[in-house]
């Protein structure tokens, strides 16, 4: 018996956390959501829930998964609940829009029997109207249908069982400040959010509209009185339909809230997803204006004009796929580019690198000054997974690294847009003959304490690990005031992503490879800290990391240590500093080199340690002059560490 009672507890317990667990739900965007979808509803890949695309006759629904217990068994009394959602019917004709959808209430997951067109998926021509169907709809309709005595073509209302609406209101809202009803148009394509309250105790249904980029009115559209208790069942099922007709139109909700006797939860505006841009879509004025053209301008001037479009066309031809649609936010089109460079002649360009060839360009509306870079790549595999690093690197945002402003893509060709660099990549000025000025020690010191600050954020102070995975000087870009830059960081993960995964491809340049890298193939941060240590070895030496003296290969490092072992550690520094500088200084840069350039791993330190050293807020350890040696090159030195 006491077994029974305690068994039952559970039951009601369980029973209990299960409803406070399923009364409520919060997305925003769909993309780990459970709903139950049907006809031709579907979830893009960046969560957007879109009912109907403009595949004619069709219907799409979707349901929360989870049945509603919306009724008090004890009394009858249906629950106070309350709702929000932001939808946007987007038309494939935007003069023309048009579009229905609707928040429903069912006794069951789905409506089966349902038809599309003018029963926008609710109900058929046998049950509409029909009481036994224990179906409430909020609509938002843009057809004005004179059979279900529709007000007008762009309205809000309550449906109860059928399509004649039980309440209606132009589509509008509340502004508080005049005290009025605005109008609003629900296919401007803009994004509106949408909020249903059902309060018990009043036996009152509000329903509010606004623009997305407005507070919830104070006052609502709708406010009906209406008692739900012989419309709502025990069980009921909460979702959305929409019905395609004449009118093509896709029908998109972006985030959807819900709670049972309370508030539900305002959805976060700024991480919904983003709808697909509208240049993809046609426009039915120009469609009719081209067609009247045809018949009446002569064949011979049509012809003419179409041959120019597709010359045209095949000058600015780029690849768009369906998938770039759902974030064009990082996403040029090469016409723009094309503009923006002239025509990308050798005059603008800047440079040639391992990758591919640079032009300096300025956007025309703008006039922001921009380094294009031009990547030929054939691969169709990975390049999602490259446009979305893309998207994310964009996100960077340091005064150490260049910025990528987006990309624009062809047949294969990838272009990626970057802020412009005045004074171009360090390389030439270590390197090149004809550069009419050397860098002093103070510009050296400066360009490496900035490129210290810029890897420091990739692998510590942003969201994620970002990789450079090709640290070198001629990766590192000057501002026109001489600061130093990070670029092309993440690049040759073009080249990863395309390759089989099973084959491990050591990317960077040779010199600056760690010599764990040859042998694991995996780069991590580590890696990037010894090509630093090269790097900045090279920037005081003035000297490439791979060098030949006595006409034997010697690796700068190595001369490095060579120096420092003999007690002549100033004679590696670059001639053309003329000893002009803070001896303290090369000092500590050329053990900070060595440190991060050690075979060992584990003896490399953090980029933070780096730029602790640099700020004097950390003492350098000890790197010992005699016996220990480093290398590279020859393996007898290696043995000589592990011995230590
Ligand atoms: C609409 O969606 C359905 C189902 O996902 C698909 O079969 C159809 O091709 C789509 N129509 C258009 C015009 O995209
Ligand atoms: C869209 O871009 C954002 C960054 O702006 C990124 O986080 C997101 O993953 C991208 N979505 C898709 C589907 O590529
Ligand atoms: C259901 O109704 C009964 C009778 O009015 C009441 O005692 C009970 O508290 C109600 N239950 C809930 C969960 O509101
Ligand atoms: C209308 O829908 C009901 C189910 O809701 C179904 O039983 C009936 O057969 C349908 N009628 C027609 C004409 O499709
Ligand atoms: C409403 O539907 C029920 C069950 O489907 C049916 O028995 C009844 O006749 C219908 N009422 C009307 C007025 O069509
Ligand atoms: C708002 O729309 C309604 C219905 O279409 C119309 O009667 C009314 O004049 C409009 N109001 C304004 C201020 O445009
Ligand atoms: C509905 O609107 C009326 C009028 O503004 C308001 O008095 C009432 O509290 C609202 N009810 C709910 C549940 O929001
Ligand atoms: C609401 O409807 C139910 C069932 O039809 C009825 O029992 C109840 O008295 C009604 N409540 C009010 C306030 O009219
Ligand atoms: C760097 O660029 C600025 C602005 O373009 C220019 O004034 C300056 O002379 C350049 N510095 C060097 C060393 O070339
Ligand atoms: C490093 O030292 C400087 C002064 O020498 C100080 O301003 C700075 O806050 C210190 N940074 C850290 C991380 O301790």
């Amino acid at each position: 018996m006491e077994r029974k009672l305690s068994l039952l507890l559970v039951i009601c317990l369980l029973k209990g956390i299960a409803a406070t667990k399923y009364d409520e739900f919060t997305y925003n965007g769909f993309q780990r959501s459970e709903l139950y979808l049907d006809g031709i509803a579907e979830i893009t890949p960046n969560g957007l829930l879109r009912l109907t695309n403009t595949t004619n006759d069709q219907q799409g629904h979707a349901f929360h998964k989870v049945p509603l217990h919306l009724k008090n068994t004890t009394d009858g009394n249906v629950y106070s609940f309350s709702t929000c959602f932001v939808f946007a019917i987007l038309a494939e004709y935007p003069d023309v829009g048009g579009g229905w959808f609707a928040l429903v209430l069912s006794p069951t997951r789905g409506l089966p029997g349902a038809m599309p067109k003018q029963y926008f998926g609710l109900f058929n021509s046998t049950n509409e109207g029909n009481s036994s169907n224990h179906v409430l709809a909020i609509e938002l309709d843009t057809i004005s249908n004179l059979e279900f005595g529709d007000i007008d073509s762009n309205h809000v209302g309550i449906d109860v069982n059928g399509l004649r609406s039980t309440d209606a209101a132009p589509a509008s809202y509340f502004v508080e400040k005049i005290g009025k009803f605005k109008n609003l148009s629900l296919t401007s394509e803009e994004l509106m959010q949408v909020w249903v309250d059902y309060s018990n105790p009043e036996k009152k249904l509000n329903v509010t509209i606004s623009p997305i980029s407005v507070p919830k009115p104070s006052r609502p559209l709708l406010s009906s009185s209406i008692n739900l208790s012989s419309v709502i069942l025990d069980t009921m099922y909460i979702g959305f339909s929409s019905s395609s007709g004449a009118i093509l139109t896709f029908a998109y909700v972006l985030g959807w809230s819900f709670k049972m006797n309370g508030q539900a939860a305002a959805l976060d505006l700024s991480s919904l997803p983003s709808l697909p841009l509208k240049k993809h879509r046609r426009k039915l004025t120009s469609l009719i204006i081209w067609l009247s053209l045809g018949v009446v301008v002569l064949i011979a001037i049509t012809a003419c004009g179409i041959a120019y479009i597709i010359r045209k066309k095949a000058r600015y031809a780029e690849v768009l796929e369906e998938w770039e649609l759902e974030n064009r936010t990082h996403r040029f089109s090469y016409k723009e580019l094309f503009k923006a460079t002239e025509g990308f002649p050798e005059k603008n360009l800047l440079g040639v690198g391992g990758f591919g060839r640079v032009y300096k360009g300025k956007l025309p509306t703008s006039k922001t000054e921009i380094a294009v870079k031009r990547i030929s790549h054939d691969s169709k595999q990975g390049m999602r997974e490259f446009v979305g690093e893309i998207a994310s690197n964009s996100q960077l945002r340091h005064r150490n690294v260049v910025q990528l402003l987006g990309y624009s893509r062809r047949k294969g060709e990838v272009l990626l847009v970057y802020e412009f660099m005045p004074n171009g990549s360090l390389d030439k000025f270590l390197y090149d003959a004809n550069m009419p000025t050397t860098l002093s020690w103070s510009q050296r010191l400066k360009i490496i304490r900035g490129v210290t600050s810029g890897l420091l954020y990739l692998h510590e102070d942003w969201e994620q690990i970002v990789l450079h995975r090709d640290i070198k000087a001629s990766n590192v870009l000057l501002d026109s005031e001489m600061n130093g830059k990070l670029g092309d960081f993440g690049l040759s993960r073009l080249y990863d992503h395309g390759s089989d995964p099973q084959i491990t491809n050591v990317v960077g340049t040779f010199g600056y490879i760690a010599p764990e890298l040859t042998k694991t193939g995996r780069a991590t941060t580590s890696t990037d800290v010894f090509a630093f240590g090269v790097f900045i070895l090279e920037v005081v030496c003035g000297r490439r990391p791979l060098m030949q003296q006595e006409s034997l290969d010697l690796h700068l490092v190595d001369w490095v240590w060579r120096s420092w072992r003999n007690g002549v550690i100033l004679e590696v520094t670059d001639a053309r500093l003329g000893g002009d500088y803070h001896l303290g200084e090369v000092e500590m840069i050329l053990k900070i080199g060595l440190l991060c350039s050690h075979p060992v791993p584990g003896a490399r330190p953090t980029m933070r340690q780096v730029m602790q050293f640099l700020d004097g807020n950390l003492s350098l350890p000890q790197v010992p002059r005699g016996g220990r040696g480093i290398t590279i090159s020859s393996p007898e030195h290696a043995e000589e560490l592990e011995e230590s």
